[in-house]
């Protein structure tokens, strides 16, 4: 597909202007970031891995009767997207405590919440992504408390999709998480992508991380856990 002005660049996708005027092409790249930007690094076959690996989940939600901004996969690390205006928060969902939350709650990694927490974060690499509440959010404007509300319901199902349809693959989906955009029409879908760099993904059995925590972490095979996560969501299961 004929790539016209790239309008945007981030940490590990390239966005794209095509001939269509509602769409734009993105890039995955295998560039990896972590601790804000302090670490930086190249994941072998990461942009192609993260584009299917995307799509496969794309193809689930849509199919789970969620709105999406997933057009089409267009080559090994390249799909067409809606053109949405991106809402300035990230939408993180929990089912087990690890990261951010085991630290700051004190909670030993692994610990099985009692319900799914969701959790907002102000889209902003200067501040480093600051943990913000739902009057937080309002104050600043960044949606209406309908569409936090909405916001959270979305992140709740998707949630219950994703989860089942890992666990059906012996994947344990700990954490992820969520951007969403809105379309010219005002309406909210789910955009960016999802991945291991966006969730974190433990075998079943031996606990082993399959996600971007082994580059985080320095724990090495972060190209084979991509890989693996690949072949048990759409691969050679497909
Ligand atoms: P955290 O424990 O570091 O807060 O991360 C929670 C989940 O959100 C984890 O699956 C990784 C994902 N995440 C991103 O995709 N991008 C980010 O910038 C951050 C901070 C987390």
């Amino acid at each position: 597909m004929k790539r016209g002005r790239m309008v945007y660049e981030g940490k590990a996708k390239r966005l794209f202007e095509v001939e269509q005027p509602d769409v734009f092409l993105v890039e995955f790249k295998n560039d990896a970031t972590a601790l804000n930007g302090e670490k930086k690094g190249q994941i072998e076959h990461k942009g192609e891995l993260n584009n299917h690996i995307s799509t496969a989940f794309f193809h689930v939600l849509e199919n789970a009767g969620i709105a999406t901004h997933f057009v089409e996969t267009v080559s090994d690390t390249e799909m067409l997207v809606k053109k949405v205006e991106i809402i300035a928060l990230e939408v993180v969902t929990r089912n087990i405590a690890a990261g951010s939350l085991a630290k700051r709650l004190g909670l030993e990694e692994g610990t099985v919440l009692s319900r799914p927490v969701v959790e907002f974060y102000y889209k902003n690499d200067a501040l480093g992504d600051p943990l913000i509440n739902r009057s937080h959010a309002l104050a600043m404007g960044f949606a209406t408390r309908i569409e936090i509300d909405y916001l959270e319901d979305q992140a709740l199902k998707i949630n219950q999709i994703l989860r089942e349809f890992l666990l059906a693959r012996d994947l344990t989906l700990v954490d992820f998480k969520l951007e969403f955009g809105r379309l010219n029409t005002g309406e909210l879908v789910l955009a960016d992508e999802i991945s291991p760099d966006t969730c974190r993904l433990w075998d079943v059995y031996s606990q082993e991380k399959l996600d971007k925590d082994r580059f985080r972490r320095d724990l090495g095979g972060v190209t084979e856990a991509y890989q693996e996560i690949w072949r048990r969501v759409g691969g050679t299961n497909a």
